[in-house]
């Protein structure tokens, strides 16, 4: 697989790996009345803002999509629903913060916060299916190994610090946080029954 790929797919593995983990704080809470740990969940949102949202996602639009856009049009209807995707981010994540601060301000504003998560976690899943199931196959036909080159070259120069060897302690230590909380086999924390 092209290198740019490999990495593109390992930024989706690591905000997959954190989307699942809030949901899963989410469940314990409705399952079991745990306490929910609001600063876990801050951290994950901050997280999807500082990688994903100002980092990942601008590089798709300003690489991949852009030149696969210059060498076919067979995707064309898909780019465009991705790209709005996009657009739409920062919206959804803003809801997912306000219902979560709403939340944490008063505990009868539970099932909003759920709502918003359970939204956001589909909206993600979906759209990094639609990235890897449909546009990477044509990529991998379309694309000129220049034009891999230029791209690996944007996604290594700012790694996310969940996949590479990123120096932000501060994201190194919520992803341990969020192995060892999820069940096995996901995370390394005890099976739950
Ligand atoms: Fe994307
Ligand atoms: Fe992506």
């Amino acid at each position: 697989m092209q290198p740019a790929l490999t990495i593109i797919k390992d930024e989706h593995r690591a905000l997959a790996a954190v989307l699942r983990g809030l949901q899963y704080l989410v469940q314990q809470v409705r399952n079991s009345q745990k306490a929910p740990d609001f600063a876990l969940m801050k951290s994950m949102l901050a997280y999807i803002e500082a990688f994903p949202d100002k980092l990942h996602h601008p590089k798709e639009d300003q690489y991949l999509y852009r030149i696969l856009r210059e060498r076919t049009g067979e995707v064309t209807q898909t780019l465009n629903l991705l790209e709005e995707e996009h657009r739409k981010e920062t919206e959804w994540l803003n809801t997912l913060r306000t219902t979560l601060e709403a939340y944490e301000r008063q505990a009868s504003a539970f099932e909003p916060f759920s709502d918003a998560v359970e939204f956001y976690v589909a909206a993600h899943f979906s759209h990094m299916n639609k990235e890897e199931d449909v546009i990477m196959p044509v990529a991998e036909k379309a694309l000129t190994e220049a034009d891999w080159n230029e791209i690996a070259t944007a996604f290594r120069s700012n790694q996310d610090p969940l996949v590479g060897t990123g120096t932000q302690r501060e994201f190194r230590d919520l992803f341990r946080r969020i192995v060892n909380l999820m069940p096995a086999p996901m995370g390394l924390g005890p099976e739950q029954s």
